[in-house]
């Protein structure tokens, strides 16, 4: 079963060919950084144009690089949600053009549950029930798995996401956009306990996240205390004044709080499904899941072995070319969809929000 996936939520126009649900074909990513760079941040507007211009190729790319024609296909996966709309239109007609003229069927994913499957891509599915944690640019959730296509979200964060948070903070020192994956690199020439930043907990029995308190944290020891003068917030410095070693210092201890307040929460739920018996390990979880963004973090991915040995957990990270948004995530969901006779008519609408509530 060969499904063409498509993907363009954000800022990256996407195309995979993946056979059976796991074997990847084609992986096709055009990034836009180079377009968003000099604003810092996307630009909604500036995105939906570069994905017009740019669906077309990357999709004759994805076919041509898995060696198959559009008649081999069994059917088209789209993101549907969520994400900027006017970028997920896009992709949304691209993908009812190409089901309807190949009369195949379309399946609408959700670009957040698709981030969980990822670590099963070129591997066997692991065993479920699994504790998934979603951590990307846009979403930092924790959800209870009783397969791919039957999740329920256990918690959420109430502010910002965690790589938004690694985005601000980046830009707070002086980083380019997307600064996630240097700030990361900075952090490794850091000390991490130079500061102690908050790790946010919430209620003692929460698992939501909050990473505003940690940002301004961050913002107040980089920037200095702000005052207001005139309605205007001004701060005592920039990161100019900030010398090589304070900055690397800076990222560490941000890096270091950031990922504890994910483990922390990752922990909280596995203590509340353990067993009082003899093993100690979670009845419940067999397997922890965790994709998006942020899961190509290097402390991220050294700690999180750690705690899944303790609770006696198969990891299924994804590899890292399969962290960032990507296509083959979603024709893999688009799979377990079709398999389960969940296809769309090409009244699909593209929707700003996630359907996980
Ligand atoms: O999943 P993704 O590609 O897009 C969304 O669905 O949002 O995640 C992008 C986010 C960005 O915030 C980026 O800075 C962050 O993932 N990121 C990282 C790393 N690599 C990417 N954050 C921390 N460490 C990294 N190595
Ligand atoms: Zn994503």
């Amino acid at each position: 079963m060969l499904i063409l996936g498509i993907e363009s939520s954000c800022d990256e126009t996407a195309a995979a060919v993946v056979r059976d649900g796991r074997d990847v074909l084609s992986n096709v990513i055009a990034s836009q950084d180079e377009l968003h760079i000099e604003y810092g941040g996307v630009v909604p507007e500036i995105a939906s144009r570069a994905h017009v211009e740019r669906i077309e190729p990357v999709l004759r790319q994805a076919m041509s690089d898995a060696g198959a024609a559009l008649s081999d296909l069994d059917a088209i996966a789209v993101t549907n949600r969520p994400g900027l709309i006017g970028s997920l239109l896009v992709g949304v007609a691209a993908a009812k053009a190409l089901a309807w003229s190949l009369d195949i069927p379309l399946l609408g994913v959700d670009h957040v549950r698709a981030h969980l499957i990822a670590g099963a891509l070129e591997r066997d599915d692991p065993v479920f029930p699994a504790l998934g944690l979603v951590v990307s640019g846009g979403h930092t959730s924790i959800y209870h798995l009783n397969s791919w296509l039957d999740l329920t979200r256990l918690g959420a964060t109430i502010d910002d996401a965690i790589g938004e948070a690694y985005d601000k903070v980046a830009s707070m020192l002086g980083l380019p956009y997307p600064g996630g994956p240097r700030l990361d690199a900075l952090a490794t020439k850091g000390d991490d306990s130079a500061y102690a930043f908050p790790v946010s907990l919430l209620g003692a029995d929460s698992l939501d996240f909050s990473f505003s308190g940690l940002k301004t944290a961050v913002l107040y020891t980089a920037r200095g205390t702000p005052t207001r003068v005139n309605g205007v917030t001004r701060f005592e410095r920039d990161h100019t004044n900030l010398t090589e070693l304070e900055k690397a210092n800076i990222a560490a201890s941000f890096q270091k709080a950031a990922t504890q307040a994910a483990l922390a929460k990752l922990r909280r739920a596995l203590e509340k499904n353990k067993e009082t018996g003899e093993t100690g390990v979670s009845p419940v979880y067999r397997t922890l899941v965790v994709g998006g963004g942020v899961s190509a973090n290097s402390r991220l991915r050294r700690e999180l072995p750690t705690l899944a040995r303790e609770y006696e957990l198969e990891l299924r990270l994804p590899r890292m070319r399969y962290c960032m948004d990507n296509a083959a995530m979603i024709a893999a969901l688009g799979a377990r969809q079709l398999a389960a006779g969940l296809t769309d008519s090409l009244t699909l609408q593209a929707s700003p929000t996630t359907a996980l509530s």
